[in-house]
């Protein structure tokens, strides 16, 4: 007898989110921008915990470009001092889920001593394997890129599609299947320019603060629902009839 079985349904391996509307969620309760900022903590320690509970190996997160120094001070200040303290605060708790952090983007700008934090919160974690978390801070798509290519240029070697992909800040991981932006807009604002070549988009409404289990498996549920072709034709389409 035929099953009946639904093929199983796609998980991506690699999600990348940029956690937009912190900004506006405050603002909607007439609280300080930065108190959005500080509740986007917690959306983030959420759905850390609840990819590692769905098996998502990789986890990248946007959360501060290098626009961002655009913004007022103290709201560039809050966002620094947040930073620090959810290191202080967090690195026990990616301890005892299995969760490694790394820190993607120029750290240059920053102060010794949040350098320095991250650092610690690397090598702290860096024996953990449960979750990769990847915290894109300081970081824009043309800087990565940029940066790339000048490496690859000062030691002479040929700028091809491997060779800077292999200097790029994610060389050694696969792009992300599922980029999610929340907060309404339909845009990637110098996020993962290059390894979202091929990304499935998934964008919500959603203020980043509001982004719950249900909301990310939501986002799960429509990537399972896209057909990836990569260029191709698609998996229903064999080899041989697609070459002929
Ligand atoms: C995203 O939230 C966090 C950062 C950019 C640091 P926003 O601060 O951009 O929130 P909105 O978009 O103004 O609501
Ligand atoms: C993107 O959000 C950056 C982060 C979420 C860290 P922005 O709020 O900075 O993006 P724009 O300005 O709306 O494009
Ligand atoms: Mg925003």
């Amino acid at each position: 007898m035929p099953s009946l079985a639904q093929p199983k349904a796609m998980k991506p391996e690699h999600v990348a989110i940029v956690m937009d509307g912190n900004g506006r969620w405050a603002t909607q309760r007439f609280l300080p921008r930065v108190a959005g900022h500080r509740q986007g903590v917690e959306s983030l320690r959420r759905c850390v915990q609840a990819c590692t509970e769905r098996g998502i190996r990789m986890l990248t997160v946007f959360a501060f470009s290098s626009e961002n120094w655009t913004r007022p001070v103290d709201e560039v200040a809050g966002l620094m001092g947040l930073m620090s303290t959810a290191l202080a605060n967090e690195v026990a708790s990616l301890q005892r889920n299995g969760v490694r952090i790394r820190f993607v983007g120029d750290v240059t700008p920053l102060s010794a001593r949040l350098r320095d934090g991250l650092l610690q919160a690397e090598l702290a974690t860096a024996g953990n394997q449960r979750l990769l978390l990847n915290v894109c801070f300081n970081y824009g798509g043309r800087w990565d890129i940029a940066r790339a290519a000048a490496a690859l240029a000062e030691r002479g070697v040929a700028i091809t599609e491997a060779s800077l992909s292999q200097e790029l800040s994610l060389s050694d991981l696969p792009d992300p299947d599922l980029i999610v932006r929340t907060g309404g807009e339909q845009r990637l604002s110098n996020f993962l320019l290059w390894q979202a070549a091929y990304a499935e988009l998934y964008f919500t409404e959603k203020l980043w603060p509001e982004f719950d289990e249900t909301e990310l498996d939501a986002a799960i549920a429509a990537f399972a629902q896209r057909e990836r072709r990569f260029g191709g034709l698609g998996p229903d389409t064999p080899a041989v009839q697609r070459a002929a």
